[in-house]
């Protein structure tokens, strides 16, 4: 099975991630509201491209499924989400998702990400899912309690800023029974 198909909602496509997104993608990594809740100052256009490098070598490996997100029918790179860390033998695996700031706020996220969580279960056969979250980014944690996923605690002092300082995450979890498509909240 091909883990990164194309996927499809009715207001975004999602597919492969290729080396030429890293332009696109700079919108997110290189601007400081991009980066804001990711633990890292913005990045080069060169560090997108490493990124994305290693992904596809983790998506060979078995080990990511990314996709990148555009508008149906467009081809430019509007955000990166999929799972990653992907623990195969324990069938457990990290959501991430990022967004261009100029589309924050339409619901898009709220949109797809049901779609990729139930891919992930069924397609992918996860049985647990993570999310790692600054406790400030509101927007994150509301889209995961929609999903169903439960705080599963705080990772003290879990980053560690440009500036010196260490800021904690909080860790959600949502195992594959609990996940309920046509109940989300
Ligand atoms: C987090 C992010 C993916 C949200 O995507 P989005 O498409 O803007 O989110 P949606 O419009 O679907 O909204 C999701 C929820 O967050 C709320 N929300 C959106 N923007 C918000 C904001 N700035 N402050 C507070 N809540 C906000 C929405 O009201 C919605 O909640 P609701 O369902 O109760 O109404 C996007 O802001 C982003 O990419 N941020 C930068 C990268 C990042 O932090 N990624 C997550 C790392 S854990």
């Amino acid at each position: 099975m091909h883990p990164v198909p194309e996927l499809q909602t009715p207001r975004a496509r999602l597919r492969e991630v290729r080396p030429d997104d890293a332009e696109a993608l700079l919108d997110i990594y290189g601007s400081p509201e991009g980066v804001r809740f990711l633990g890292r100052p913005p990045q080069t256009l060169e560090q997108v491209q490493t990124r994305l490098q290693r992904m596809r070598e983790e998506i060979d490996r078995g080990e990511a499924a990314f996709w990148v997100m555009t508008d149906p029918g467009a081809d430019r790179a509007l955000a990166y989400l999929g799972f990653f860390r992907w623990d195969v033998p324990h069938q457990t695996a990290e959501l991430g998702y990022v967004l261009a700031p100029a589309r924050w706020g339409q619901g898009l996220m709220r949109e797809v990400l049901p779609m990729l969580v139930q891919y992930g279960f069924e397609a992918l056969g996860l049985h647990r899912m993570e999310a790692r979250i600054d406790p400030g980014n509101t927007a994150s944690i509301r889209l995961v309690e929609r999903l169903g996923f439960r705080p599963e605690g705080r990772l003290r002092e879990r980053t560690l800023q440009a500036d010196g300082s260490r800021d904690d995450l909080l860790t959600f979890g949502l195992l594959r029974p609990e996940f309920r498509p046509d109940d989300l909240r």
